[in-house]
């Protein structure tokens, strides 16, 4: 845990937790993670922005204890997710005169997920104001970023911006300040992983953060920004419609028939000028997977068939990307199977969210032939001509 002021009025909890590995069971954190709350102090009142992770209640209450909180008189909540209100029940205890302050739909969520009582809450609607006496905070509704109930809270005299998960990294650090040129990985995984779905919507939110006189960006993973123009400028590439010379292949082998087809592709994109990322499904990051096909042109899923299905790697690489939803233009799938086969058909029911054109498979019963090598060549053909097509690739 670390304290660090950002100004006279707004101080920065940083709790860290360096050996978290992965979140949610699912999202791998290579670097672990924090979680920030940041404490607003009015001539009137007192605010605390944010709380961290049920795990970490030693943490947030020593810092509070160590920066003398006596009272406190809000709690905002951005988002109802654990890491960030599981800690709110302990708070309430601990500052029986304090009332949490979000919105409806949060209001509904902290009620359900932690059974916060009605009289606690404070409800706020889009741009309402609480004054904390020389200091304001506003309120803006930002769904889906990630969650349903997710808002920012801005406090205007400060020109800071509380984003909660948007903008955000899972980055275990000492560091207080974002350096631009080191986050940009950390802060490209986070957006892969965790608001990648809603691209629609954080183009939408990073409209409204352009239109307001905000100074720092203060998330309540990782560093803070006090130039948001780095982040909010990589948000906007990622989010945008723009997509790189890049094919993803996830892929996954048995005994070596889908192995060879994939080395096949792989070799022929690259003579066509193709810029290629394979992934071996059994040993991939599938938070560099996530990263990776943030902004590639075309993503090609190679996967065998066991039994009548996809290989179970190939059925999660599918259900992770139909999940995560990148921009992706082209889609296509290869492998090869024994007798029969439903593979295609099971993967692309779970790809359908994925609104890419599809690009013709190529799945062959047994080993991979003359005939085959020469479908995967024009598979390898057909990328690089559509890559034309988008202006990516040079004729
Ligand atoms: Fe950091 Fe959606 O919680």
């Amino acid at each position: 845990m670390s304290i660090h002021k950002l100004s006279e009025n707004v101080t920065a909890i940083m709790v860290q937790d360096w050996d978290r590995r992965l979140f949610d069971e699912l999202i791998p954190l290579p670097h672990g993670t924090s979680y920030n709350s940041y404490l607003v102090r009015g001539s009137a009142k007192t605010a605390l922005v944010d709380a961290a992770d049920t795990s970490k209640e030693a943490e947030l209450t020593g810092a509070l204890a160590a920066l003398a909180v006596k009272k406190l008189d809000y709690v905002v909540c951005n988002h109802a997710e654990g890491d960030h209100a599981g800690l709110i029940p302990a708070l309430l205890v601990r500052y029986p005169e304090a009332k949490v302050v979000t919105n409806e739909k949060c209001k509904g969520m902290l009620h359900d997920l932690f059974f916060i009582p009605e009289e606690r809450f404070h409800a706020i609607g889009d741009g309402d104001t609480l004054d904390l006496g020389g200091r304001r905070l506003v309120f803006h509704i930002a769904p889906w970023v990630h969650w349903p109930e997710t808002m920012f809270t801005l406090c205007p005299e400060e020109r800071t911006l509380f984003t909660c998960d948007f903008l955000g990294s899972h980055l275990a650090t000492s560091q207080v300040l974002a350096r631009p040129g080191e986050i940009g990985d950390e802060a490209k995984r986070y957006y892969a992983q965790i608001m990648m779905p809603f691209r629609p919507l954080v183009k939408r939110h990073l409209e409204w953060i352009q239109a307001q006189d905000v100074g720092t960006v203060a998330p309540s993973h990782g560093p803070v920004h006090a130039d948001p123009s780095f982040i909010v400028g990589r948000y906007r590439d990622w989010s945008s419609d723009d997509v790189k010379n890049e094919v993803v292949i996830p892929w996954i082998s048995m005994h070596g028939s889908t192995d060879r087809m994939v080395k096949r592709l792989v070799d022929a994109l690259i003579e066509r000028g193709v810029e290629v990322k394979p992934f071996r499904l059994t040993t991939a990051d599938l938070g560099e997977l996530a990263m990776a096909v943030v902004d590639a042109a075309t993503i090609v899923l190679a996967a065998p068939t066991v039994l009548i299905g996809p290989h179970p790697q190939g059925l999660y690489a599918a259900a992770l990307l139909g999940a995560l939803k990148p921009k992706t233009r082209h889609v296509g799938m290869i492998g090869s199977y024994g007798w029969g086969s439903k593979a295609l058909e099971q993967m692309e029911g779970l790809l359908a969210p994925l609104k890419a054109e599809r690009l013709p498979p190529v799945y062959v019963k047994g080993a991979p032939s003359e005939a085959t090598n020469k479908a995967i060549d024009d598979l390898a053909g057909e990328i690089a001509s559509r890559h034309r097509s988008l202006g990516i690739l040079p004729a």
